[in-house]
């Protein structure tokens, strides 16, 4: 059987096992997928021992994803511009393809659940690796705007520098947010702690659309932020994750999985605590 795995460390909570191999009943693909805790110190050695045994491709997460870029033949495009890997794809000739799917997994759910990008007044909350890895794909949908906001304005100014050659991006700091936005997605990690970014009132349109990245079983602070704004809906990011996983699959296996069953299914697992 073809083999995948998902490294990280910590990894045993990881939902990426449960989603692939739902993906690939669903599509009849003979493969098994399952998750290796590497050492902190050992993720090149642990790749490499993934790869002899017949490793086929693999899903990378923290805090692993900036270093497969020095592993990687290749890198995507938007790999390269997030500096991070989240794909690793061993291809015909055993040269190492990195791929970085979570922007395109973020904008795939943004749009499934009909979230204007195009043309939209778009606000992103954080500068770190998380919302460098989605920027790309963001810029991609042609924003009238994309402003990134952060606790420490000189992060947001930088990302935005690195990223103007591609779309009308300018950074800020949280008290530099200014006017009214139809998306506003947090980046940051406040929601693993319980906490929510300072945001200005009605910085997000009545209506819009509030998108946390994290996510959890109840409704993460910046959720409920959403809520109380008046927003048409506050998301999560448990579709993106199922999106971004879709998106490895297709590299992989050349057939474009459902996401909506799988994304069901796992609400109900994450629900009963399974
Ligand atoms: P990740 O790789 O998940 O993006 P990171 O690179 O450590 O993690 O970045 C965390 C981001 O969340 C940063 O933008 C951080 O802001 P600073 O650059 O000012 O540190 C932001 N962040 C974390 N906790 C926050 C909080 N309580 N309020 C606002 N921003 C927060």
């Amino acid at each position: 059987m073809d083999q995948y795995a998902v490294f990280g460390h910590p990894i045993a909570h990881s939902q990426s096992p449960f989603i692939h191999q739902a993906f690939a009943e669903q599509t009849g693909q003979a493969m098994v997928y399952r998750a290796i805790l590497a050492p902190k110190t050992g993720f090149a050695d642990a790749v490499a021992a993934f790869r002899a045994e017949g490793g086929r491709g693999a899903n990378v997460t923290l805090p692993f994803k900036e270093e497969a870029v020095a592993l990687c033949d290749q890198l995507t495009e938007r790999a390269r511009l997030a500096q991070a890997v989240n794909t690793l794809h061993w291809q015909e000739d055993g040269s190492l393809l990195g791929d970085n799917t979570d922007g395109a997994g973020l904008v795939a759910d943004l749009l499934a659940q009909g979230a204007p990008l195009a043309q939209a007044r778009v606000l992103l909350l954080g500068a770190g690796g998380a919302v460098r890895g989605v920027l790309l794909p963001l810029l991609a949908c042609q924003p009238s705007e994309l402003v990134i906001a952060n606790r420490t304005a000189d992060k947001a100014h930088q990302l935005a520098a690195q990223f103007a050659g591609l779309g009308p991006v300018r950074g800020v700091g949280l008290d530099g947010i200014e006017g009214t936005f139809d998306v506003v997605i947090n980046g940051t990690s406040a929601s693993l702690s319980g906490a929510l970014p300072p945001l200005p009132p009605a910085c997000l349109k009545s209506g819009g659309v509030a998108y946390d990245m994290a996510y959890g079983t109840e409704a993460t602070p910046f959720q409920r932020w959403g809520r109380a704004q008046g927003a048409g809906q506050s998301l999560a990011g448990l579709g993106m994750l199922v999106q971004q996983a879709a998106e490895s699959f297709a590299l992989w296996r050349g057939v474009r999985p459902k996401v909506q069953p799988v994304y069901d299914r796992l609400m109900r697992r994450l629900q009963e605590g399974e």
